[in-house]
Formats: structure tokens, C-alpha cells, sequence
């Protein structure tokens, strides 16, 4: 919590790390499917929660087609102003120019019309309020719906059913992971990364992990919700072995929170995972699911 107390912390690095794996994996069919809801609207704007260094933008901005407008938010300052200068360095090297039309709004300028985008910084604990949601067409978020509660997704999708907003959650876990070869271990870190995915991550209960995909189904279904949803599996293969390798040492080190009993056998079996990377030989799948909600 090196930010703000009571908020789940985000190394930048590991987030542009994944970010290719991210990319790879994001379902675009769900993505498409949320594009043609939007058909009618001239310009759409998105609101981005736990916008992060701005991965979905840099991936979602594509499937628009035409000019748009993003609000990223996020509480972690050093992420957004990752965010501005990476969104500025991946236009600078497509060729789009970048304006500041004002201090805090960035324009990138691709062929098909400008992207419009500004950062708010924001505990989003208390969400929906304070979010400037009636001036956006779609609530969007990525790899975020895993850390809330369900208290704080039924207080969202509540107040999205009243404006009729459309909701797009991608990359939510949905609870297998596999690490290759098999290695002794295997299940004891898995038990402890599944109990950390429970922990209380600063959003009023404990964590949906890999609930999260049933949960945003559900709740929105509830209020009359048309709900879409998408495999978006990251594959690493052992060519990767870095990301793969990183993923294993998130893994163990969040089950050594839970595990206590079993810290030997974890550390031995972070060790195991390094040989094989070091061998070229370590890979990971990590099932996700990306859910999409359409008002009916
Ligand atoms: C797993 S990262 C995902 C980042 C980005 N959406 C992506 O796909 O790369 C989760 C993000 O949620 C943000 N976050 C976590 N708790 C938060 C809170 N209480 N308020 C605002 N942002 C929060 C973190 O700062 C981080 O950027």
C-alpha cells in the first residue's frame, strides 16, 4: 500500500509486462459486441475504472473506429502518469499525433478521429459515488472486478441499471491456473493464491476473485441486463518464460500470506519454478473471462 491506505497497490512494471499477454488474451468478440451497442452514439465516452498505465485503452481505442473520449480513473498517481506518457509514446510510434488542448486532456490524432483522453484520480472505494457518470456512455474496467466485493458491484450495476449504462469487465480470473511441468507444490500454492484472492482488497468486503465473472453475471441479469460473456485466457508459453517466471513468484508470495505451515514447501517450490525458467522450459495458462452487460 505504498499510495493510499486501504488501496490495493500495482507495480507499473508488472503491468506493462502483462500487457501484451493482456492484449493477446481480451475477447473480441465481447469487445465488438460492446462497439455495436454503442453504434448510435456520434462520439462514445468511456469511463475506465482502475484504469491503471491505460492497457484497455490502448487496446479497446482501436475497435471504436471514430472519434472518442476516455476518463481514465485510478488512485495510484505514478500509474496514471505512466498512463499519459505511455499513451503518448505508443502514438508517437503509430505515427498519431498527441496535443494538450488543456493541462490535464490529451488528444491522440489517428486517421479515423481524435481519441480524447483525461485521468481523474480517485479512491474508488466508495463507487459509485463520485464518478462522473453522466457524462459517459459506457463503464468499462480490466482486471479490476476480481478485487471488489459484492457489496460494491451490486452499489455499481444499481446505479448503471438506473442511467442504463452498459458495463465491459474484461479479464476477470475465473480460477484455474496451471503452471507446466507439474512440480510437488503445485496444489499447495494454489490453495494459498486462491485464499489471497479472497482477501480484503480495500472495496468493502472481501475479494470476488474468481466469483467475480458469476457474480457480475448474475447481479446484472438481475436488473434486466442482457449479459455476454468470453473466454480471454492468458497463454504463456515457455519462449516467455520471463512473464510466466513473474507470474510464479506473484503466486507464491501470495500464498505464503495464507500458508504459513507450508512455507518451506513454497519457497522450494519458487525455486523449482526459477530452474525451469532458467531451463526455458516454464509455462502458464491463467483462465480469465471478459463479461459484458447491455442494458435491455
Ligand atoms: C490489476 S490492475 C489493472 C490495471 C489496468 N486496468 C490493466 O488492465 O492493466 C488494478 C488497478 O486498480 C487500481 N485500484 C485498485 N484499488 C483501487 C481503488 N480503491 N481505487 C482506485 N483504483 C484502484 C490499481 O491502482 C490498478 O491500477
Amino acid at each position: 500500500m505504498d499510495n493510499k491506505p486501504g488501496v490495493e497497490s500495482f507495480d507499473g512494471d508488472w503491468l506493462a509486462l502483462r500487457e501484451p499477454f493482456d492484449a493477446m488474451a481480451r475477447n473480441q468478440d465481447i469487445a465488438r459486441a460492446l462497439m455495436e451497442h454503442l453504434d448510435q452514439k456520434g462520439r462514445p465516452r468511456f469511463l475506465d475504472l482502475g484504469a491503471g498505465t491505460g492497457s484497455l485503452t490502448r487496446w479497446l481505442g482501436h475497435f471504436v473506429g471514430r472519434a472518442h473520449a476516455w476518463v481514465l480513473a485510478d488512485a495510484d498517481a505514478e500509474l496514471m502518469s505512466r498512463a499519459f506518457d505511455t499513451l503518448m509514446d505508443s502514438a508517437d510510434s503509430t505515427g498519431w499525433r498527441a496535443t494538450w488542448p488543456q493541462r490535464k486532456v490529451l488528444l491522440l490524432h489517428p486517421p479515423e478521429g481524435a481519441w480524447r483522453i483525461e485521468g481523474v484520480l480517485t479512491n474508488l472505494a466508495d463507487a459509485p459515488d463520485g464518478l462522473p457518470l453522466e457524462n459517459v456512455d459506457a463503464v468499462t474496467c480490466s482486471a479490476l472486478c476480481d478485487l471488489v466485493s459484492e457489496a460494491w458491484l451490486l452499489r455499481l450495476a444499481a446505479e448503471l441499471a438506473r442511467r442504463r449504462l452498459p458495463f465491459y469487465a474484461a479479464l476477470n480470473v475465473a480460477g484455474h491456473e496451471r503452471f507446466m511441468p507439474p512440480c510437488p507444490g503445485d496444489a499447495l500454492v494454489a490453495r494459498g493464491f486462491a485464499r489471497d484472492q479472497r482477501r480484503v482488497k480495500g472495496f468493502g468486503g472481501v475479494a470476488l476473485g474468481a466469483a467475480a465473472p458469476d457474480a457480475i453475471a448474475r447481479i446484472f441479469t438481475g436488473h434486466g441486463y442482457r449479459v455476454l460473456r468470453g473466454a480471454s485466457p492468458w497463454i504463456i508459453p515457455r519462449q516467455e518464460g520471463h512473464m510466466a517466471h513473474e507470474l510464479a513468484m506473484g503466486h507464491a508470495e501470495a500464498a505464503l500470506r495464507h500458508e504459513k505451515r507450508g512455507a518451506k514447501q513454497i519457497w522450494a517450490w519458487a525455486d523449482a519454478r526459477t530452474s525451469h525458467y532458467h531451463a526455458g522450459v516454464l509455462s502458464a495458462r491463467v483462465a480469465h473471462q471478459d463479461v459484458l452487460c447491455l442494458p435491455g
